[in-house]
């Protein structure tokens, strides 16, 4: 037996005021979308903003449904749009945010194991990495410099 350790590095910053402004202005148009969620079962609404190769700027947002499954976060609605709108453009950056009707999220929120996986595809398929932004609605904001930071042993085509 070999153990085997990983290690992520992530940044943190204290607030959206602290990281770049691009970042700031990629954040806000995630923030904007963020109230397009249909979201009447979880009451919690999740935007999600995609700056891509050709400054092209994709957004989405989380859509609900009464059969729970079938709904979409907003990460997965965001990059398949670019991947339906953009297809040979490469995805550098997403910004994230989530707010709760219930109350006020504070916590950065990061995106969920399904979103993860998804967003490994296109980094796999454009052999570069997507730079991740993740907050609540206030509060620090968490930033990756690959989904791979957010989920090691990625399973993609290689496994297959
Ligand atoms: N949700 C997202 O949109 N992104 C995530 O990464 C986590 C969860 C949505 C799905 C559902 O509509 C609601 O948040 C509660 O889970």
């Amino acid at each position: 037996m070999k153990p085997l350790t990983i290690t992520s590095r992530l940044e943190v910053y204290d607030s959206i005021d602290e990281v770049p402004e691009d970042i700031q202005e990629l954040m806000q148009k995630a923030v904007e979308v963020r109230d397009t969620a249909y979201a009447p079962y979880s009451r919690f609404k999740v935007g999600a903003a995609i700056y891509l190769e050709n400054e092209e700027i994709v957004v989405g947002s989380n859509q609900e449904n009464a059969s729970y499954p079938s709904g979409l976060c907003a990460e997965r609605t965001a990059v398949y749009y670019a991947g339906a709108k953009f297809p040979e453009t490469k995805i550098l950056k997403i910004a994230i945010t989530a707010k709760s009707l219930r109350h006020k999220v504070v916590s950065p929120v990061p995106p969920c194991g399904a979103c993860r996986q998804a967003l490994a595809e296109y980094e796999v398929k454009q052999e570069e990495p997507i730079e991740l932004y993740f907050m609540g609605e206030t509060g620090k904001v968490v930033k990756a410099d690959s989904v791979k930071d957010l989920l090691p042993l990625i399973f993609d085509s290689s496994c297959l």
